[in-house]
């Protein structure tokens, strides 16, 4: 916790730069793009970006301007427009939205008076700010709805129009399966200053023997399952997943489309040949568990993902994230958009955990078998549409962060929840199954 002036200080500067980096995408995002294709609705999935780009200014009013600063409104009047719970997205490109300018406009004088209010605020007046929470929230907010965006720039139609450099080749050879001794770990934070309130309280798990696969699903190994028919398959699915598969007709990962002998995706404007050491991407829960249903495995429990990614065997104490609990670096993970795609297996080996599981954090979302629900002694905080309003079991935990994903936004405690059918955001997996009696003893 945040005690004396010289935290403070090294606080509020960390803070201005957390926003000004976030404020810099999000301008990225919304500025490539010329306002006309900012008001259309590019898929009835997401909301036009003009509305993002608002909503991120109204959040930052509601909770830092009026909450923690107890200030006037800026606008009370568009409050009601940009409530996500009240504006279901295929509505939104029919609501009388501020035009991009004026939006841009309302962001800045929200901007300033939250500058001026992160001068003079002390981080230790009541829970909302103690150690910069409430600012670590609108940052992360703000990045989930940057990730939000750059899902739409994957639907949109048009030449491409976002640049990046190509991910990092292979370093190692990453392939196969880790073991995971059975035991406890400990799942959540108590400690992370900005983590969120379903991340939270620290519990301990115990868990029996189970084996991880090393790296995320390839696009390579997911040929391989439609090219068996996995597709056409109803003994991979389950009853659910194969009536979903039926109505919507999947029969590839989205963005995908058959090219020769091969298949060929779109990413951001852009048609490229499949690379098969590339981890998939684009596919839902119900995919991930028939492809590991079909490859005789199955998908980890949330609390099996948490355990590979964290549990150091050696201190048997539970990391930030699998290198450690230093911040995530461009040699660590392929996070925050610093490149379009996720990068080939073997990319990161500075990333891997102490058993040797690779690109954990970054590269895909990886979907799991458990249903979002809030950890023993859960309590809401600040607010209970933060997260408890999902917890009914109607949406899977996916773990871990996508290139997509700003690093303020994913840490190895951090949890994402989606519909089972989801795909249009940047989703892959890895498998898991039950370690062998052999296996088990040694
Ligand atoms: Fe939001």
């Amino acid at each position: 916790m945040v005690t004396d002036r010289g935290d403070a200080e090294g606080l509020r500067s960390r803070i201005a730069a957390e926003l000004a980096r976030t404020r810099a995408r999000t301008a990225l995002l919304t500025e490539a793009v010329d306002d006309s294709e900012l008001m259309r609705q590019h898929s009835p999935l997401m909301s036009p970006l003009v509305w993002d780009l608002a909503h991120v200014g109204n959040q930052e009013e509601l909770w830092l301007v009026r909450d923690v600063g107890g200030r006037e409104p800026v606008r009370c009047d568009i409050d009601e427009l940009y409530d996500a719970f009240k504006q279901p997205r295929r509505d939104r490109p029919s609501l009388p939205l501020l035009p991009p300018a004026e939006a841009r406009t309302y962001l800045a004088t929200v901007r300033e008076k939250v500058h001026d209010l992160l001068d003079r605020v002390a981080f230790d007046s009541r829970r909302l700010v103690v150690d910069g929470f409430a600012f670590g929230m609108i940052v992360q907010h703000e990045q989930q709805h940057d990730e939000t965006m750059l899902a739409t720039h994957q639907l949109r139609v048009g030449p491409a129009v976002l640049h990046a450099p190509a991910p990092p080749e292979p370093a190692s050879r990453v392939a196969g399966e880790v073991l995971v001794p059975a035991g406890p770990f400990v799942m959540g934070t108590d400690t992370d200053p900005w983590a969120l309130d379903n991340e939270r309280p620290a519990h301990r798990v115990e868990l029996p023997a189970y084996v991880i696969d090393a790296a995320p699903v390839t696009n390579g190994a997911y040929r391989e399952f439609i090219a068996d028919g996995g597709y056409d398959d109803p003994r991979w699915w389950s009853e659910v997943g194969w009536r979903h598969r039926q109505q919507a007709g999947l029969n590839a990962p989205m963005h995908w489309r058959p090219d020769g002998d091969g298949w060929a995706y779109h990413r951001f404007g852009r048609w490229d040949r499949v690379r098969d050491d590339e981890p998939v991407v684009h596919v839902c829960f119900h995919e991930a568990q028939a492809y590991a249903t079909w490859a005789g495995k199955r998908l980890p429990t949330e609390a099996e993902w948490e355990k590979a990614a964290r549990w150091d065997p050696a201190t048997e104490r539970s990391r930030r994230y699998p290198w450690g609990d230093e911040e995530p670096t461009p040699a660590r993970a392929n996070l925050g958009q610093r490149h379009l795609w996720p990068a080939p297996v073997g990319a990161y080996p500075a990333g891997a955990s102490p058993l040797g599981v690779h690109q954990l954090i970054g590269d895909v979302w990886e979907w799991t078998a458990t249903p979002l629900r809030g950890y023993p002694g859960f309590a809401a905080f600040p607010y209970r549409e933060y997260s408890e309003v999902f917890f009914g079991g109607d949406y899977q935990v996916l773990r871990g962060g996508s290139f997509g994903t700003d690093r303020a936004a994913c840490r190895g405690t951090f949890r994402n929840w989606d519909y089972p059918i989801r795909r249009q955001i940047f989703s892959g997996f890895r498998c898991a199954r039950d370690a062998s009696r052999e296996e088990a003893l040694r």
